[in-house]
């Protein structure tokens, strides 16, 4: 009897200790070439970890539900950088669709174009869709989180990081007051960092 429960405390200890070992420490990110980014016309590395992790949604275009119309989503946010507004690339360091996966932007270690003063100090996260009056779905939520908590495992986001909505860079809507309001209950979210203020006449 007594060899039985120490057998079976045995087992559950191995359990145990299998599954911690299988928390594994790589994170899907469906890479440029996967998506069919154009190559960027120019790169500035920037150096990890970075302090700051900034949060935006893409508005337009709006929210992806597969992962062939998030992959659209990032050709066309991609064009619409480079082609519109004359960037060397899409802006954003990754993208997270609705599809619950995570796309690769500039990456880690390329500076990014999203958030003037911090772009050289952060990574940009654009959640897709427009989350000015509902939230994510969880799937998406919780690939963001995935997403931040591995750059700290990685060495990509310092520890002590900085987590901020992008109107807290410069006056835009952006990540929408539904995102915003869900992303300040998120570890590390910084409230000493004010909202600027938007002209009365913008969106
Ligand atoms: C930027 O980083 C890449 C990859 O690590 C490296 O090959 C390249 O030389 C770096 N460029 C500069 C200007 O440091
Ligand atoms: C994804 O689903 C949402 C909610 O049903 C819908 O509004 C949106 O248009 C869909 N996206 C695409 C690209 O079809
Ligand atoms: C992380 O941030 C803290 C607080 O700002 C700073 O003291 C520390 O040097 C940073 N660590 C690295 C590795 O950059
Ligand atoms: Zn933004």
């Amino acid at each position: 009897m007594l060899a039985f429960f120490v057998m079976a405390l045995f087992a559950i200890e191995k359990t145990f200790t299998a599954s911690a070992c299988q928390e594994d420490d790589t994170l899907k990110i469906i890479s440029r070439e996967e998506w069919g980014a154009r190559d960027a016309k120019h790169i500035t590395n920037m150096s990890n970890p970075v302090p700051y992790v900034i949060i935006h949604h893409s508005y337009i275009p709006g929210a992806c539900n597969d992962t062939d119309q998030c992959k659209q989503a990032m050709r066309d946010m991609q064009d619409f950088h480079m082609d519109d507004r004359e960037w060397w690339d899409i802006g954003y360091s990754f993208g997270v669709g609705g599809d619950g996966l995570i796309y690769e932007g500039r990456g880690w270690t390329r500076m990014g174009a999203h958030a003037p003063k911090y772009n050289d100090q952060s990574i940009g996260i654009c959640t897709i869709g427009d989350w000015r009056i509902n939230i994510p779905p969880p799937n998406q939520l919780k690939a963001v989180q995935d997403l931040i908590a591995f750059g700290v495992r990685d060495g990509r986001i310092n520890k002590s990081y900085k987590l901020l909505g992008h109107r807290q860079t410069r006056p835009t809507e952006c990540p929408g007051q539904a995102l915003f309001d869900e992303i300040k209950k998120w570890p590390h979210f910084s409230s000493t960092t004010k909202e600027v203020k938007m002209p009365a006449n913008t969106l």
